[in-house]
């Protein structure tokens, strides 16, 4: 979702969080917030923003908004010198990837991902060795240097189509188990998975979905991918960030949960003031590393700078856009 935000003052852009934000903690915001606006400007930036980033960041800075497959392709169209990426590491790399003429820029460096942590490029060519010919395909949420070793990359939004898009009997998918095992249960294709887990979404059990439908009469359960397979068994709709904002939209639950980062919750309860959203709450730790303070201090310092290596770039990219071009 793409924004004008230029023509709004903090104090404007209050009415869009009220819900969410006591009055009294507003004034914390606001100066961070007039002096990103303006930084803005003055920078020719634009704020790319994952829907797991709180309601100050994702409502009153972001121009672009979105789950990991929306930010990647908006960040190939960025027209702007500067991007800022609010989220973490692999989804400023990867706008690097494809837009590599502009400044990237990650508020805190150290904004990782537990399922980019879990592989490692040496482990992606001991795979290729172990299974010759069996293609690889890879998780977003990977280091750039793991994307190069790989022969196309997924989201949680696209997985099931880049999957069936190579017309082979047989795929790779890296590292994230539970995302291969539950697109495995919708496709014929078979599916050699990796040990890597969201540190975030491992933690939902099918026994919690249990008990919020006994507490919660007539809840919808919308989970995301990321979360165990016996999870998902127990939940009525999965999908990524995206899909369950739109579902939001579309079926509007009057009571719902969503089994994702507790950001999404807030962001999406700010625009359906009608429905009653029930928040058994899971943090990123790594998501919640960025904030209007550093998001300000990356304007103002230009830092911190995404690079990558020009050898890997060029195979990281060529993954990422054959994804891409898949329909
Ligand atoms: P989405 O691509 O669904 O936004 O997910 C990204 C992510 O990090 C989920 O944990
Ligand atoms: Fe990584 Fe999970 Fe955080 Fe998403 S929610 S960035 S997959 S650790």
């Amino acid at each position: 979702m793409v924004r004008a935000m230029e023509q709004f003052s903090s104090d404007q852009l209050y009415a869009k969080v009220s819900h969410s934000i006591p009055a009294i903690e507003w004034p914390a915001f606001a100066g961070d917030i007039d002096a990103i606006l303006a930084l803005k400007r003055d920078r020719n930036a634009v704020i790319l923003a994952h829907n797991y980033q709180t309601p100050e960041i994702y409502h009153c800075v972001a121009d672009i908004v979105g789950d990991s497959l929306a930010l990647a392709r908006e960040a190939m169209q960025v027209e702007a010198d500067v991007i800022v990426l609010a989220g973490v590491h692999f989804m400023a790399e990867t706008a690097k990837l494809l837009n590599p003429s502009k400044t990237v820029l990650i508020p805190d460096r150290g904004a990782g991902c537990s399922l980019a942590d879990s592989i490692t490029p040496e482990d992606v060519r001991l795979l290729r060795q172990s299974y010759p010919g069996v293609p690889i395909v890879t998780y977003v949420n990977t280091s750039a240097a793991v994307k190069a070793e790989s022969d196309i990359c997924c989201t949680s939004g696209n997985a099931r189509a880049v999957i069936e898009s190579l017309g082979v009997e047989r795929v790779i998918m890296l590292p994230d188990e539970y995302l291969a095992r539950n697109i495995a249960a919708e496709t014929k294709v078979k599916v050699i998975t990796w040990t890597g887990h969201c540190e975030v979404h491992e933690r939902f059990s099918a026994e919690e979905v249990r008990q919020l439908r006994e507490n919660h009469p007539g809840i919808v359960v919308l989970a995301h991918p990321e979360c165990p397979p016996e999870v998902l068994a127990e939940a009525d709709f999965a999908g990524s960030t995206a899909a369950i904002s739109s579902y939001v939209a579309k079926q509007r639950p009057p009571r719902v949960v969503l089994l994702t980062e507790c950001s999404m919750s807030d962001n999406i309860a700010i625009q359906y003031p009608d429905l009653e959203f029930i928040r058994p709450c899971n943090l990123c730790p790594h998501m919640k590393r960025i904030t209007l303070g550093n998001i300000r201090h990356a304007l103002e310092t230009m830092q911190h700078q995404v690079t990558i290596d020009d050898g890997i770039a060029v195979r990281a990219r060529l993954a990422v856009e054959r994804m891409l071009e898949v329909k």
